[in-house]
């Protein structure tokens, strides 16, 4: 298996599996997030429209931000991007496949390989060291463990926890923790990162060292939708999906826009 962090975009997006026939050669341009009309309600003392028809194309390699305020629907959007969970109504496609058809298995295997998801509070397990934390999904894409660890250490190496491959999720820092998500969300070679508010429980220092990493995952060819409450943390991507009460209302292009480099964490100042 290749190092995937550290292969130019082109090998990468030949290197491993059917979803990577979505990039081209030049690394952008062909959709590999196709939401299409897609509203989702959730049903609890009422109906909530988390989201109201909503459309929304990502080009593969592209670097995406979504802001809002709290409840818009960000984390929806990124929860039915990722299959973890269905629309109501309409269709989302990712890497060339219809998400709503898919099995509960089928897009939990997806998430496994194709799709990588970052979560604000890491979402790691206690009891598994680093390695064995980022080795964990290969068991879905047919790795025996040999290669499971070798890879786990590899990915570890790239996002700077060379030094921290047996410490437990208690024995890492908030901003290691993150890089161990981060890590494990990159084991499988997914072709597009999700992450939600992935600075949100770091401060701003961790924060602005999560953003940089994300920028290199971005420049090695990755698609990665990324929400943020924060626009200096948003304005790391190439363009901003404004959302409001489930709607969105407006896609600001960033990408000449220079991040300031005190990333905005929500915990101000240094
Ligand atoms: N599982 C659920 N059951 C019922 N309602 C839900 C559920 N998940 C989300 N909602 C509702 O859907 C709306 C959108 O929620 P969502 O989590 O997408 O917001 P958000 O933009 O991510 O907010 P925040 O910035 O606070 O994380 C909210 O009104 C929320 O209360
Ligand atoms: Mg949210």
């Amino acid at each position: 298996m290749t190092s995937v962090p550290n292969d130019p975009p082109t090998e990468r997006s030949v290197s491993a599996g059917e979803s990577r026939s979505q990039t081209t050669s030049e690394g952008a341009s062909t959709p590999i997030v196709s939401v299409d009309g897609v509203t989702k309600r959730y049903q609890l003392g009422g109906t909530v429209t988390a989201l109201d028809d909503v459309s929304l194309s990502l080009d593969a390699g592209s670097y995406t931000a979504v802001m809002g305020p709290s409840g818009s629907g960000k984390s929806t959007l990124l929860n039915l991007v990722g299959g973890l969970d269905t629309a109501d109504e309409g269709s989302v496609r990712v890497a060339d496949d219809d998400l709503g058809a898919a099995s509960e298995s089928r897009r939990a295997a997806k998430r496994g390989t194709d799709i990588g998801f970052v979560f604000q509070t890491f979402n790691l397990m206690p009891r598994l060291t680093a390695v064995e934390n980022v080795a964990l999904p290969l068991v879905f894409d047919g790795w025996d463990r040999t290669e499971r660890l070798d890879r786990a250490r590899t990915v570890l190496d790239d996002v700077g926890l060379g030094s921290r491959y047996d410490h437990k999720p208690n024995e890492l820092s908030g901003g290691q923790r993150q890089r161990v998500a981060i890590a494990r969300a990159l084991a499988p070679e997914p072709s597009i990162l999700l992450a939600d508010e992935p600075t949100g429980n770091v401060d701003t220092e961790t924060g602005a060292e999560i953003m940089g990493l994300l920028s290199e995952i971005h420049e090695r060819g990755n698609t990665i939708l990324l929400v943020s409450h924060s626009r200096r943390i948003a304005e790391h991507a190439e363009q901003i999906v404004h959302v409001r009460d489930g709607l969105i209302e407006e896609i600001e292009d960033v990408s000449e826009t220079t991040p300031d480099s005190d990333v905005g964490t929500g915990r101000r100042g240094r």
